[in-house]
């Protein structure tokens, strides 16, 4: 694991700049992008200890973007024969590296004993990946949602696990302006976004690039696209079929295991991944200022990148 030496201690945290995340804890600026104490511990054990191997699997995401349908669809299409997803939610199927290595209990050498082809995720930008997925042939794999949606589909999830013993919601609009300002956990949205998108095109083979809405507008295009590049191509229409329906909303909400069970850290219950998942529904929370105000943004970070949502 991370040498004692590359912890950062309670003082260096001191001196960083933080923001208290929704009256709960504290985040820090940690080279440009905000993140909880606990996710900076496992983010340096990351890097110091994964040793990435040509065929590992990395997804990425930004925190509320379909991280959990893309663990659901790669899992779907990498172990097409055993359907872990009936009795698992995603999250445990498909590891979050940064968290498993925050906790006390990871042995790097599980992750040496386990076969290939591994498939994990990381929250992390890519910046902040460890050298050994950069450099080698592993492949990423990275998801992105609309902000305005991304926004609210956050404000929903932490309003479930942050604010239960019946408090009042956190303010729509202090959250709304936190992330416009990129200060959130693994913010700033548009910095996330714009790397990864980079990347994807100067390494096509290497960082394959999903957008939410695109999955839900042209499932079985997006599918065929997804499992050509994870080098398992679907064989036909009936397969693809079978990995979308095995890894949808309406499947995965209504499982017992997604009804009922809990991660087991944290006390986030499995539900609070499956809310309404649709394109929009930030129509139903933003007035006309904030929409304009999120799009001026938008535009002015992508412009030129030749990224839009
Ligand atoms: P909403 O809050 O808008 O419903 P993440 O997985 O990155 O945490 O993102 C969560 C969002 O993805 C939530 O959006 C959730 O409902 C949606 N989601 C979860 N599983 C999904 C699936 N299988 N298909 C489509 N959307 C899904």
């Amino acid at each position: 694991m991370a040498t004692a030496s590359s912890i950062p201690s309670q003082e260096l945290f001191d001196q960083l700049p933080k923001h208290l995340h929704w009256e709960a804890y504290n985040i820090y600026q940690w080279e440009g992008f905000w993140y909880p104490a606990a996710v900076i511990r496992g983010m340096l054990a990351f890097r110091s200890n994964y040793k990435a191997r040509c065929d590992d699997v990395i997804l990425a995401s930004s925190l509320k973007t379909g991280t959990t349908w893309l663990k659901a669809l790669c899992a779907c299409i990498m172990d097409y024969h055993d359907d872990q997803l009936s009795s698992k939610n995603p999250h445990l199927v498909v590891k979050t590296l940064e968290y498993e290595f925050a906790g006390e209990t990871l042995n790097p050498d599980d992750l040496s004993g386990m076969p290939s082809p591994r498939l994990f995720h990381t929250h992390l930008p890519y910046s902040a990946l460890p050298e050994s997925i950069k450099n080698s042939e592993s492949k990423i794999v990275y998801i992105t949602r609309n902000p305005s949606d991304t926004m609210v589909s956050g404000w929903h999830y932490f309003n479930k696990i942050l604010r239960r013993n019946n408090q009042d919601p956190y303010p729509f609009e202090k959250e709304y302006n936190n992330f416009c300002a990129g200060v959130h956990s693994y913010g700033p949205f548009f910095d996330h976004v714009l790397r990864y998108w980079s990347e994807s095109l100067k390494r096509p083979n290497k960082i394959l690039f999903l957008k939410y809405e695109e999955l839900k507008r042209d499932p079985k295009g997006q599918v065929k696209r997804l499992a050509s590049f994870l080098g398992r191509p679907l064989a036909g229409e009936d397969e693809v079929d079978k990995v979308i329906w095995g890894s949808s909303f309406e499947r995965l909400k209504n499982l017992e295991v997604n009804k009922n069970g809990e991660l087991p850290f944290g006390n986030v219950p499995n539900s609070a991944f499956f809310r309404l998942g649709k394109v929009g529904d930030w129509e139903n929370y933003f007035t006309a200022e904030m929409k304009q105000g999120l799009d001026e943004i938008t535009r002015m970070k992508l412009e030129g990148s030749g990224l839009d949502f």
